[in-house]
């Protein structure tokens, strides 16, 4: 991508933009190694979401690239999620024919009909997949937005003598983690529509939710239609099926209903339409009526590729000299940044209201650290709708979501990290149209009332939280949740009381409020015991006071610092009763975390080159995995230690060994784009304190970056001299802001905001750019020297 470009007329300017950034996108990154991407066709934040599912394996995003054979192609996913499988209902299947003509010879349950794919034949790009089944049927999808648009290329000839080609597309109405508990199809024998609702269980959260789709067919006369259940088929005009105790998941009774077509027009090829609704099958059959009209496959995909470049061409990057695979991980961590949250603004059947309804906050523990900040720079407006909805969920389920899919509460990690997505889109400039008031009412509310459930909402523990400063290891909390990691909720519930006083002092609340909740911001420091040591494998790491759990009398109790570290000793760190004092990962990483009092933290550690010393250990032990969220910020915290070259070295340690252009290139679960917009955060130079006005400043891995707010119209560059492609000359040794000197480490929003231009000289030894204490970001005890 040359900066040349803007020069050219914008006409073919901007086409030119958008496929060669297209080009660059490969959506197929994270479909093997447990990244569970979704790959198929979505417009950026759409409902329908059309792809191949795979049968078995890894299929948590439907398709994997493990080789499995294809059971369907299904017209909604959630991207990226741990857990079980998300989603999938309804999936689709095509048959050239069925052996003797007889429809009781097709294959209908998952098992019986999965096909192999012809190695070689996926193909993935924003707003289209396709593969070839070794059926020799090819399959190509696109989307609108709540519309699914499947392209099947059958074979011209019979098959063999004794199957003649007469196409039988078939409707399953199970999901991909088969959890129905009811479900109805209705077949239209006049046109073959078929058309239906269900009802499943949520992938990662309680309750249940109901979805309907609307199928239509073009390019074949309808034979003859009805029902099956098992491999049963027969004319019946509808079904309904509802689990009974005994067919249970996951052997949950395979039914659905059918279409069959004599042979197609010429060119072989029959077009399925798939509307799908929260609402009824008739608003599935109207937005697919109304969103692609004539099946005009074309014209879809070309309005998928066109939304997509309107969201990537807001980003410029001058990649002279830079590899294909950095450029192809940058984009495609672009990409996947802007899958979920899903818009499902009208299809929300639980409350009436005028407001945007998102779905698919899967999870905010996940994406508060950089997809939420990410979205704020490139599409703002998506932002301020995606908060919005957020404090509708407020308004309307009485708490917050920390977890979200399928319109159910899903499970909360840690804390109310709601709280830090508000705080920073306050902090930025997410206006039009948000109830602020509504929103720190909301965030209160978390830091103040247990509600029941707190396994899926608000926090637990709060007697305990607002009396003895901390989550003691044996709080014994008389409403629901797993009485677990009493440290990582803790620190989680330390940071999201310092972004309700952010809120506060920004003007929501009092100064009162404001002094209560910077106070227990500090709460971090109750859980460090201050001559705590660590050892792996009998060898003493040298570093001493760690956080630790601790009962409510104030006895300290005992788990291993390096215990819950992924990659040396993780055992049942997770949401389970028998969990352990932190989540997903170990004490050692959990006592870097008190992001908004970092001063206090590094003088708590025994000062800057301890603390620098103690971080370089962390990345190099084994004793962090990049591959879950809580360890981005832990690439930047050399900032606070007035070490900014090291925090650019970082970058590098993780890019591209980590995140890279490979279909394994996700070091974990994508987390609904988590990992991708860490790399694109981490490339452009300018990752966010999440919940802050803070953006630590490392060497892009571009000569020069751009970024063009679309609300103010205005471009921020950050362009760098000596810049090698190859990453060396990563520290800065000057930089000027507008023209002037700039020594700050960080920037703050109103650059992003205002446009403007940062030069940065880069050298290949560290300097003391960035390393005055005036020059670091700002901490609850140290305000920087002119902190907005
Ligand atoms: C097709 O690819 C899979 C892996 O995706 C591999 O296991 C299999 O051997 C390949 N088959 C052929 C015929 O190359
Ligand atoms: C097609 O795929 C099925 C299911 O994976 C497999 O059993 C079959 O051998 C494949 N056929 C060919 C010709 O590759
Ligand atoms: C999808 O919906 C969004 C939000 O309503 C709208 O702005 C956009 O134009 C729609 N996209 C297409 C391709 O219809
Ligand atoms: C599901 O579809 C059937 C048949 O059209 C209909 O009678 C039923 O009301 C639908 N269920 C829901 C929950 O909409
Ligand atoms: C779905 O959840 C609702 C609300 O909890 C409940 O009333 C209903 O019985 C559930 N439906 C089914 C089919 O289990
Ligand atoms: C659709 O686009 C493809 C590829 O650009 C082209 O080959 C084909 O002719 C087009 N089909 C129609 C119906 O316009
Ligand atoms: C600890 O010792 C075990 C067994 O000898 C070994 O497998 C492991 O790699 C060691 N771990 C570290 C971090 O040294
Ligand atoms: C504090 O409580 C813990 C956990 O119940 C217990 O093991 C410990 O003995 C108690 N300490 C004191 C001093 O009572
Ligand atoms: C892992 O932690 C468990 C529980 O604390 C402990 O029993 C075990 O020895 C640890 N293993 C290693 C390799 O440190
Ligand atoms: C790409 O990233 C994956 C996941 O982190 C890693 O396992 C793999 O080694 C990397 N590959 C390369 C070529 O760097
Ligand atoms: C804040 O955003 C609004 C659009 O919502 C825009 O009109 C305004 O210029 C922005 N303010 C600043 C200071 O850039």
């Amino acid at each position: 991508m040359s900066s040349s470009w803007r020069s050219s007329g914008l006409f073919c300017l901007l086409s030119l933009v958008g496929s060669n950034a297209q080009k660059q996108i490969n959506p197929l990154i994270g479909t093997t190694n447990g990244g569970h991407v979704f790959p198929g066709a979505t417009l950026p934040f759409g409902m329908a979401k059309a792809g191949a599912d795979t049968n078995g394996g890894d299929n948590q995003g439907g398709f994997a690239s493990d080789g499995s054979p294809i059971m369907g192609f299904s017209h909604m996913h959630d991207s990226g999620t741990g857990g079980s499988p998300s989603l999938g209902n309804f999936p689709i299947f095509p048959h050239a024919g069925c052996p003797g003509d007889d429809i009781n010879n097709c294959a209908y349950t998952k098992d019986d009909r999965a096909t192999g794919l012809i190695n070689g034949t996926v193909e993935a790009y924003p707003g289209y997949f396709a593969l070839t089944l070794n059926s020799s049927i090819h399959a190509e999808m696109t989307v609108s937005n709540h519309t699914a648009l499947y392209r099947f290329t059958f074979p011209t000839e019979p098959l063999d003598s004794d199957t003649p080609l007469s196409p039988l597309i078939l409707v399953d109405l199970a999901d991909l983690p088969n959890s129905r508990i009811n479900g109805q199809v209705e077949v239209d024998s006049a046109t073959g529509r078929l058309s239906g609702n269900g009802t499943y269980s949520p992938s990662f959260g309680i309750g249940n939710y109901t979805v309907h789709f609307c199928a239509d067919f073009l390019g074949a006369a309808v034979r003859d239609s009805g029902v099956f259940s098992n491999n049963r088929a027969g004319v019946g005009r509808s079904l309904f099926v509802q689990e009974d105790g005994v067919n249970i998941s996951p052997q949950i009774l395979p039914a659905g209903a059918w279409t069959r077509f004599h042979a197609p027009d010429s060119n072989g090829q029959v077009l399925v339409r798939v509307g799908v609704s929260f609402i009824s099958a008739a608003q599935a059959c109207g937005s697919a009526e109304k969103e692609i009209p004539n099946f005009d496959f074309n014209q879809t995909l070309s309005a998928a590729e066109d939304a997509w470049n309107t969201k990537l061409n807001v980003i410029e990057i001058d990649a002279a000299g830079v590899s294909e695979e950095l450029q192809t991980t940058f984009w495609s961590g672009v990409y996947r940044s802007m899958i979920s949250p899903q818009d499902y603004t009208g299809e929300n059947p639980l409350w009436y209201s005028d407001e945007p309804y998102y779905d698919s906050y899967y999870c905010i523990w996940d994406s508060f650290r950089s997809i939420h900040p990410l979205i704020t720079l490139l599409d703002p407006h998506s932002q301020t709708l995606m908060a919005r909805s957020l404090i509708d969920i407020y308004r309307h389920e009485g708490k917050l979501p920390d977890c979200r899919m399928s319109l159910c509460k899903g499970f909360t990690q840690g804390g109310s990290n709601a709280n830090i997505v508000l705080a920073d889109a306050y902090l930025k400039n997410i206006t039009e149209g948000v109830d602020w008031a509504t929103a720190y009412q909301a965030v209160v509310s978390d830091a103040e009332d247990e509600p029941l459930n707190w396994a899926v909402e608000g926090r637990g523990g709060l007697e305990s939280w607002k009396h003895l400063g901390y989550i003691p290891t044996d709080d014994f909390d008389l409403n629901s949740g797993a009485r677990t990691r009493s440290i990582s909720r803790t620190v989680e519930y330390a940071y999201n009381d310092f972004c309700i006083a952010e809120m506060a002092k920004g003007g929501l609340g009092s100064v009162e409020a404001y002094q209560k909740y910077s106070q227990r911001s500090r709460n971090w420091k109750n859980m460090y015991k201050e001559d705590e040591t660590s050892s792996i494998n009998g060898t003493d790491t040298g570093f001493v006071g760690f956080l630790q759990s601790k009962f409510m009398n104030g006895t300290w109790g005992y788990q291993d610092p390096i215990f819950c570290s992924p990659l040396l000793n993780f055992t049942s760190c997770y949401l389970n009763p028998n969990g352990h004092e932190t989540y997903e990962g170990s004490s050692w990483m959990y006592t870097f975390f008190a992001p908004g009092d970092m001063a206090e933290l590094i003088a708590t550690l025994g000062g800057p080159d301890t603390f620098a010393k103690r971080l370089d250990f962390i990345h190099e032990s084994g004793l962090l995995y990049i591959g879950d969220e809580q360890a981005f910020l832990l690439v930047y915290l050399y900032h606070y230690a007035g070490r900014p070259g090291l925090s650019a070295a970082r970058t590098r340690f993780y890019i591209p060994s980590q995140f890279n252009d490979t279909i394994a290139g996700i070091p974990g679960n994508d987390d609904s784009g988590a990992m991708g917009s860490f790399s694109t955060l981490t490339m452009l130079g300018i990752f966010p304190n999440p919940g802050q006005n803070v953006y630590f400043i490392t060497p892009p891995f571009f000569k020069s970056v751009s970024l063009t707010n679309p609300q103010t119209g205005k471009t921020a560059t950050i362009s760098s001299t000596n810049f090698n492609p190859n990453g060396e000359n990563i520290y800065i040794q000057s930089a000027k802001l507008n023209g002037q000197p700039y020594t700050r480490n960080y920037l703050t929003h109103s650059f992003f905001l205002d446009g403007g231009m940062l030069e940065l000289e880069l050298g290949s030894t560290e300097s003391d750019w960035g390393t005055a204490k005036s020059d670091l970001p700002p901490s609850l005890t140290f305000s920087g020297e002119s902190a907005e």
